[in-house]
Parts: structure tokens; C-alpha cells; sequence
């Protein structure tokens, strides 16, 4: 293949203009752009731009110090890493100075490019050291014991409890420092301001395990004299209601982890003398109850703004009838970590779109978009005057609040007022909802636009992909896919944000991470998720149908299906990150993982029928709420213990561990000729014993019966590579087959849904895949789009405009991003970004264009980008009479082919040149693209048929 290495037009005008060489930007450590951290080799990653197109680094040099002044060659202090041949810009380990507690690094860069001309150096970055270790925190755990106080015979919800200390620091004070962690929710101020902005802090973990703390920088909140530090806590995932457990009528619904919220805080203050001084959380706190009196993750809160403690966190607040609080003692393994991931913060707020009255003084607001979030009062009324406010998705037909699908959640938060003629605005500070729609009662002047406003929240995980079409119905759906990740990645990625679940489960996380990381920047989103994932295998290395795994219930174990999230996650954190640290820190325990699977099939390499009978439900889960017969869970698992094996040989080779990388390869070999001799017949057909499954009781829908011969079978074999390379195309007929019966309809729940599309393309069916993509009947994406979904829904009738609601009391989320991922097709195979080597330092363009003669319900115009960790990625696609214009962007330090489609007497122009017969000589050609090895820069492809 040649290389075109053309002069091309930079179209875009950037500041670049006059920089020389590579220029270093977007600095970040672990991910994060200035973080603090307690890696004691911390990665650090930039992006590279250059004014000039075909450019990489072929050196860098890395500059640490403990101080900006200090970041120069002869002096940097901490690390010189001197010029240092390599292409990577991301993932390059810290390897100076061992680096203690609280140690502030300042950081820069510099880039070679390809001929040997070094760059000027980046702007300084910096990260910080966190507490380095237990033995670090002098503070107790504090709390009070307000259980007593929980009343209710479902929802036993008592107040939470408020902390406070006021404390002196002299004049001369150069650096403050506040470290906070507790077991339950905080919020943390300091003469009352709130540290920070992160929510639900400080996330879920398995609490007997470990727990995260969060540091602020807080020298500007002090001052000289007496200050005053206050916290509010809540039970949260610690000691509140968390998932189904009150639905299953669990014996233990509660309190998972312990019944009472308690705080750990220090604070750490620098003089500029050099004298430090530390406070921290011990008896000499004072503890007392307020305004927050129920507060809980599922049921909402109760706040009753008469019973505020005026000035309760500022300095001369007479606390003398307050409580000394309880000190609670430590677990001895419990380890204190900083909070790996990125915050869940309020990222947008939201207007009302529309308020209707409903009668005795209700009314229902439509915040125009379904997401997670929290509502902000701003109301005036008399003292004691109650405000309910109660979320749900939908409304029923005739207009009121649909809230059944929430199952137990009670989700209703309560205001009482206090009476301020001024006015007075609250909002929830330790709850969630998953909502579109808020009815309120108990106003005493009608609404106007200002009563409610809608804080989104989320774990604040970069945007980092765009996709636009000239369908509206696309857009839609596009905007419904990153809203329902925006409200599931909430700490951890979970199911649904508004009923009683809200829970990490792992198969929904597995078939979805992937098109999650087209969106989003989810590194260390998932950096702290596979650690929870980890933290909840169990002994007999199966992981968990959920993570963080509290005994929700009785039965819950592992499924096929969902544990491999505990392999799939990292291996695609590996590959959109390059990211080999968490393949390392994680390998034992996937290795383990795999053994559990060699032990459970006995040495076959397989998973015949009836293999996984005695886990509840029998089989798993299986392809959740597919259509038709089931397809078998037990071949399923085959299938995925032959994936998994590929992909531990692939992570194996990553971290060079040649012994691993042969096991696992012979395992994928040993479990695909297992599944041929047992699951495929000799016309290449899948079948099953489906008498093994007697009437299927116990399984899930067992009694649709069982066959191999499903959509879900045969595009997860060619999604997962299970069948030879010769037999695709059977495979692929059998497919298009079963769909044709189908009335070219999807059959396929969770775990089909994901690999139909991208199995139909890869075997020369793209037309197909976008004929299902662009439907609109049900059941499809472009179903829910026509019903009126602003999200993506656990089923693909949830609502319907004729049919109203079917399923409420079961399962009906209208915030489910699982069928989501098809977003993997939409940017893997209509814009065509196709990963060829980790972290996209080489990639394919290969758009595939959406067929002609579908007028508005088509697509002829497309546009994706996806900011990798090497820089943005642009693929766009034009197509008009008899033209096609392709326009792609390859960031600087990547190679990318393009494939541009062609038929035979295709005329292409690049940048405006005639690609010459030499060109578009057979060699260059597969049998429908002209394939285009680039190097960075912009590229307009012209091609004319
Ligand atoms: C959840 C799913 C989950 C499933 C297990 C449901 O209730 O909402 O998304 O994966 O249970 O099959």
C-alpha cells in the first residue's frame, strides 16, 4: 500500500499558526487535568497539535519539579526523563523522585517531531501527592446515632446528622488542605462555604474494603483567628435503602454496611514560618440534628426549614446544647483512598418547558428532558406551608404523574417552609432522581418560570464525541444515548436512575462500554469501576451481577453474560486508552475469573445445556427481554468464555506475559472447536439439545423454548470471531434469514442488540444494519424516537402513543442505556472510526454510506468526532447525485487509512487533486474502497461515479 504523504490544505484556521514543531497541550495526570492522587507512579498524558499535517513525535522529554521556577533542565528536582525516543504521549510513567504525601509537582513537556526538531516546551501542569496511606489520618470516624429518630413502617428514615468545630489558626497562614472522607454521604463546609462541588461524595464502594476521600484546596476559605467547620451527613449507600432489596422483601433492606453515617476530616494549615497545624474529627466535635430530617438515595429527602439552626456552620454559633459525637471505630483492612474517578457534580442546569395546573393546588412541571438530577425550589409562602415534590418519566394520558415504574422507590422530596417574605430556595443535597417531570403540591402562590429549575447531575466525564446527521430521528437518538449514559454514570455505571435498583449491574455495564467511550471520556470513570468490580468477585472467581455487591438478595450470585463485564471493561479501557496499569493491577483476579470458567466446565471448554441450572434464574440472565425462543444461556457462556479468553491473550501480550498469552489463546482455541462440535451442525447451522431444558421453568422466559438458531446466536459468533473465518458467510445468511422471517425485525435483547448491527456489516449486510438502525416500527431505536423518548428505554414499548404504558409495575425504565449500545455501530460503522491499535494511534476510516432512495427517512449527511487520547478523530460524509465527499480529520502523532468507497469507473479527488491512475492501481484496492494510508492533517475526498 503506498502512503500519501500530499500537500494538503489546512482548512481550519487555528492558533497553531506561528508555533514550531509539536506543540504539548492538555496536560493531565491519571487522566485528570491537575488532580491530586495517591499513584505513587503517576501516568501523565498530552495531546499534540502542529501547524504542519503528517507530523509526529519521535522523542519527548519530560521536566518534574517541586516548584514552577524549578521546571528547567538543570534544575527540575524530581524527574529529567531527558529525550526519551517514542510515539506515546499517553501513559508515561512518572519514574523520579519517590514523591510523599502532600508533595505538589509542577510538570512540562516537550515533543521531537519527525525530523528531529524539538518543540518549544508546554505551559506548566501540575498534580498534587494525597495522603500516602492510613497511618497518615489522625482523625476518628465521628457520628451520631440518629436511628432512634427513623420513623415509618416502610421507609425508616431518620434525620441526618450535623457536625461542627470551631478552631483558631494564626495570621501568616500560606497553605490549607482539607481531606474528607466518610462512611454514608457528606457535605463538608467551611465557615459555610461548601468545599468543592462534587455530589454524593464520597462515592460507593465496598465500604468494609475500602473507601475514597476527596481533597480540597481551602486557603482561600480560611482565615486569621476562629473559623468553623461543619458537615452534614447522610446514610446514603452505606446505611440507606439501596436496589430491589425492600421489593424481594430481602430480610435486610438497609444498612448494608453499617447504621450509622460517620465522617473522617483533616484539615491540614501551612504558615509561611514553616509550622503547620492539623485539625481533625475527634470527640471534641459538637453533633446535633436540624432541618434535614429524612434523607435517602431512593426515597428522597424531608427538610423542614424551621427547624434550621441559623448560622450552625459559621464561627460563634452557640453549640453549647449540641452533643459530643460518637467515635466509631476503624476496620484495620479498610484502606483510604483517593476518589480514583471523576466527581459527580450538578454538569447543567435545566428550565422548565412547561407547568400545568392539575387541581387542588398541584401542579406538574415538564423539565423537557429525562434525566438524573435534583429540582431547586425558589418559593415564598407562610411557616409550616408543606411542598411535596414528587418525580416521575411520564404522565399518563390524562395528564398526572406516572410513578409506578419506581417501583419501591419513593423518590419525593419535602420542603416546610420557614415563612421568609423574602423568599426562600432549597435543594436536596444526599438524593437523586430519574425524572423528566416533577408534580408539586402544596404551593401557596401559583408557579412561575423561577419555582423550579433542573440540576442535572453525573459523574463529570468529558464529552468527547459529536455525531450528526441530516436524520432527525438520528439526532434524536444520539442525544437520547449520551443523556441516558449522563444519567447511568452516576459514580458507577448503573441500570437505571430512578427505580429501586440504581445498582452497578455488570452486563448492562459490559455491552455498553464500548459505545460509552464514544461519548465520553470514561477512564477513570471506569479506572475506579473495575476496582469495585474487583473488590466484588467472589472466592470461586466468578464476578458479581452487580458491583459494589451489598446481599441485595439471598440469591443474586453471577451470571453469564454479566460477570465478563469483570474482563470486557478493562480490555476496553486497554484499548481506547492504551491503558495497560489496569490490566496489571487487575490481572490476578481476571486470571482467576478464568479459571472459575475452566473449573465449571470440567475440562470440556465448554458450557453444554443445563451447565449453569443451579445459579437463580437457572442459566442467567441470558439475553434479557429478547423475542421469540430463547437462545440458550449455556451457549452464551461458551460464547463469551471463548471472547474472554481472546481478549486475556491480547491483554496478556499488552503487559508482555507471553506464558498467560498462550494459555488463553489455546483456551479460545479449545472452547471454539468445543462449540462447533456440540453447537453447530455440519450445514454450519447453530442448534441446541433444547430438551435438556425440559418446559424451562426457572429460567428466564423458559417457557418461549430454547434454539440455536436465533438472530443473538448467530451475530454474537460473528461479533466475537466463534466461527471460522470460511463459515462467516453461512453464518451471516442464517442471520439475514432469520431477520427476513422476521419482517427484517430485531429479536435480540441485551446481549444480541449489541453485535446484531455490527455483525451484519462486517459480513456485507450494511444495508440491512441500516435498515433496522433507520426503522421506525417496533421493535427498534427509531420506535421509542417516534413515541417521544428523550432517553433510551428498557424496553421498546415502554410507552407507546397508542398503547399508553404495559409493563409499569414490572420493569419499565424510561433510563436504561443497554439497547444504547448500537451507538458502537454509529460511530464503528456508519462514520467508520475504526480502532486499529490502542489508544486510536492508527486507525481506519471506513464510513459505510446509508443506502440511496430512502428520501428524509435516509441519511446523506454524516458527521462524527471522537477526541481520543492521540486527539480528535473527524469522519464526515457527504453524499449528493452522484457524488460522495468525505472530509477527515487525523490528529497529529496518528496514522489512519481511509477507505473510500468506490465503484469502478469512480473519479476521487483528494484536497482537490486527482488521485492518478497509479493510484487507483489494483493494488490499493480492496473490492470497494481505495484505501489511503495518512498521515495527520485534513483531508476532502471528492468522489464523483
Ligand atoms: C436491571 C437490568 C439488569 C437485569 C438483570 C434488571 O432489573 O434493570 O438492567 O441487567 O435486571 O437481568
Amino acid at each position: 500500500m503506498k502512503k500519501y504523504m500530499l500537500p494538503v490544505m489546512l482548512v481550519l484556521g487555528t492558533i497553531l499558526a506561528n508555533a514550531k514543531g509539536l506543540v504539548p497541550g492538555y496536560l493531565r495526570c491519571e487522566y485528570k487535568v491537575s488532580p491530586v492522587t495517591d499513584v505513587l507512579h503517576p501516568r501523565l498524558s498530552w495531546e499534540l497539535t502542529s501547524a504542519e499535517n503528517n507530523q509526529v513525535q519521535t522523542a519527548y522529554q519530560v521536566l518534574v519539579a517541586s516548584s514552577v521556577e524549578k521546571l528547567t533542565e538543570s534544575s527540575a528536582d524530581l524527574w529529567n526523563s531527558g529525550k526519551t525516543a517514542g510515539r506515546s504521549t499517553a501513559q508515561i510513567e512518572y519514574a523520579g523522585k519517590p514523591l510523599a504525601s502532600r508533595k505538589v509537582c509542577y510538570w512540562k513537556v516537550r515533543s521531537w517531531d519527525k525530523n528531529g526538531a524539538a518543540g518549544e516546551w508546554s505551559k506548566p501542569s501540575q498534580w498534587e501527592m494525597g495522603l500516602l496511606g492510613k497511618s497518615e489520618w489522625k482523625g476518628e470516624w465521628i457520628g451520631l446515632d440518629l436511628d432512634h429518630l427513623g420513623k415509618g413502617k416502610v421507609y425508616h428514615l431518620p434525620p441526618a446528622p450535623y457536625l461542627r468545630k470551631e478552631f483558631t489558626i494564626r495570621n501568616g497562614m500560606k497553605k490549607a488542605r482539607l481531606y474528607v472522607t466518610a462512611l454514608g454521604l457528606y457535605e463538608f463546609s467551611i465557615n459555610g462555604k461548601k468545599a468543592g462541588d462534587a455530589f454524593l461524595t464520597p462515592g460507593w464502594t465496598d465500604y468494609d474494603k475500602r473507601v475514597y476521600y476527596q481533597t480540597y484546596d481551602v486557603t482561600t476559605d480560611l482565615k486569621a483567628g476562629k473559623n468553623a467547620l461543619a458537615s452534614q451527613l447522610s446514610y446514603g449507600w452505606y446505611a440507606g435503602y439501596l436496589g430491589y432489596s425492600l421489593l424481594v422483601k430481602n430480610p435486610v433492606v438497609r444498612a448494608f454496611y453499617g447504621k450509622v453515617p460517620v465522617l473522617k476530616a483533616q484539615l491540614e494549615v501551612e504558615y509561611a514560618d514553616g509550622k503547620k497545624e492539623t485539625f481533625v474529627t475527634d470527640q471534641s466535635w459538637k453533633a446535633s440534628q436540624g432541618a434535614l430530617l429524612e434523607s435517602d438515595l431512593l426515597n428522597g429527602e424531608t427538610y423542614d426549614a424551621r427547624l434550621e439552626q441559623n448560622g450552625w456552620n459559621r464561627v460563634g454559633f452557640d453549640d453549647s446544647r449540641w452533643k459530643s459525637p460518637q467515635v466509631f471505630a476503624d476496620k484495620a483492612e479498610r484502606k483510604i483512598q483517593v476518589y480514583p474517578g471523576p466527581p459527580v457534580k450538578i454538569t447543567q442546569t435545566l428550565k422548565v418547558v412547561s407547568r400545568k395546573e392539575r387541581g387542588n393546588g398541584t401542579y406538574i412541571f415538564d423539565m423537557g428532558q429525562n434525566f438524573a438530577g435534583i429540582v431547586r425550589l425558589n418559593v415564598k409562602g407562610r411557616a409550616g406551608d408543606t411542598i411535596r415534590l414528587r418525580f416521575g418519566e411520564k404522565l399518563y394520558p390524562d395528564g398526572r404523574l406516572m410513578t409506578e415504574n419506581l417501583r419501591m422507590a419513593r423518590a419525593t422530596d419535602t420542603y416546610i417552609l420557614k415563612g421568609d417574605p423574602a423568599g426562600e430556595t432549597w435543594e436536596p443535597k444526599f438524593t437523586f432522581h430519574g425524572f423528566q417531570y416533577v408534580e408539586v403540591k402544596g404551593l401557596s402562590n401559583a408557579p412561575t418560570e423561577e419555582t423550579l429549575t433542573g440540576l442535572v447531575i453525573g459523574s463529570d466525564t468529558p464529552k468527547v464525541g459529536t455525531f450528526e446527521t441530516d436524520n432527525a430521528m438520528v439526532n434524536q437518538l444520539y442525544s437520547n444515548i449520551d443523556w441516558t449514559q449522563r444519567a447511568n454514570y452516576v459514580d458507577i455505571p448503573t441500570d437505571c436512575p430512578q427505580r429501586d435498583e440504581r445498582i452497578g449491574w455488570t452486563g448492562d455495564a459490559q455491552v455498553y462500554v464500548k459505545s460509552a467511550a464514544f461519548n465520553r471520556d470514561v477512564a477513570s470513570f471506569f479506572t475506579k469501576w473495575v476496582v469495585d468490580l474487583n473488590d466484588g468477585q467472589y472466592e470461586n472467581g466468578a464476578y458479581p451481577l452487580y458491583a459494589p455487591r451489598p446481599n441485595l438478595r439471598k440469591t443474586d450470585t453471577f451470571s453469564p453474560g454479566w460477570m465478563e463485564a469483570g474482563i470486557i471493561c478493562p480490555y476496553q479501557i486497554y484499548r481506547t486508552y492504551g491503558d495497560t496499569r489496569m490490566i496489571r493491577d487487575g490481572w490476578a483476579d481476571m486470571v482467576q475469573f478464568m479459571d472459575f470458567l475452566d473449573v465449571r466446565s470440567k475440562g470440556g471448554y465448554l458450557f453444554k445445556e443445563n451447565a449453569f441450572a443451579d445459579i437463580d434464574p437457572k442459566g442467567g440472565f441470558g439475553d434479557w427481554l429478547s423475542f421469540g425462543k430463547k437462545t440458550p444461556p449455556d451457549m452464551l457462556a461458551s460464547f463469551y468464555y471463548a471472547y474472554c479468553a481472546d481478549l486475556m491473550a491480547e491483554m496478556a501480550a499488552a503487559i508482555g506475559n507471553a506464558k498467560d498469552q498462550q494459555r488463553f489463546t489455546e483456551t479460545g482455541r479449545k472452547v471454539r472447536e468445543a462449540i462447533r462440535a456440540h453447537y453447530v451442525d455440519p450445514q454450519g447451522r447453530f442448534k441446541c439439545d433444547d430438551k435438556a431444558y425440559g418446559n424451562g421453568a426457572g429460567y428466564v422466559d423458559g417457557s418461549l423454548g430454547f434454539t440455536g438458531h436465533t438472530q443473538t446466536a448467530y451475530a454474537n459468533a460473528i461479533y466475537m470471531n466463534i466461527i471460522a473465518p470460511s463459515d462467516r458467510g453461512t453464518a451471516a445468511s442464517y442471520l439475514t434469514d432469520l431477520l427476513k422471517e422476521n419482517g427484517d425485525k430485531l429479536a435480540t435483547g441485551f446481549l444480541g442488540a449489541k453485535p446484531l448491527l455490527p455483525a451484519l456489516s462486517a459480513t456485507g449486510h450494511s444495508d440491512l444494519a441500516y435498515k433496522l438502525f433507520l426503522s421506525k416500527e417496533f421493535p427498534s431505536w427509531g420506535f421509542e424516537v417516534e413515541n417521544g423518548s428523550t432517553s433510551i428505554w428498557e424496553r421498546w414499548d415502554s410507552f407507546t402513543k397508542e398503547g399508553g404504558f404495559k409493563y409499569n409495575a414490572a420493569m419499565n425504565s424510561f433510563s436504561h442505556y443497554a439497547f444504547g449500545a448500537v451507538c458502537e455501530w454509529m460511530f464503528g460503522n456508519a462514520a467508520g472510526i475504526i480502532m486499529t491499535k490502542p489508544g486510536f494511534e492508527t486507525f481506519d476510516i471506513r464510513p459505510e454510506i446509508a443506502p440511496d432512495g430512502m428520501g428524509k427517512d435516509g441519511i446523506s449527511h454524516l458527521k462524527a468526532s471522537v477526541r481520543t487520547i492521540n486527539g480528535t478523530i473527524v469522519s464526515e460524509w457527504n453524499k449528493t447525485d452522484g457524488k460522495l465527499a468525505m472530509h477527515v480529520i487525523v490528529p497529529v502523532n496518528t496514522y489512519a487509512r481511509i477507505h473510500v468507497p468506490v465503484s469502478k469507473d469512480a473519479k476521487v479527488l483528494l484536497n482537490g487533486q486527482v488521485l492518478s491512475g497509479e493510484v487507483l492501481s489494483a493494488a490499493d484496492k480492496d473490492e470497494r474502497h481505495q484505501v489511503l494510508e495518512v498521515g495527520s492533517g485534513e483531508y476532502e475526498l471528492i468522489v464523483t461515479y
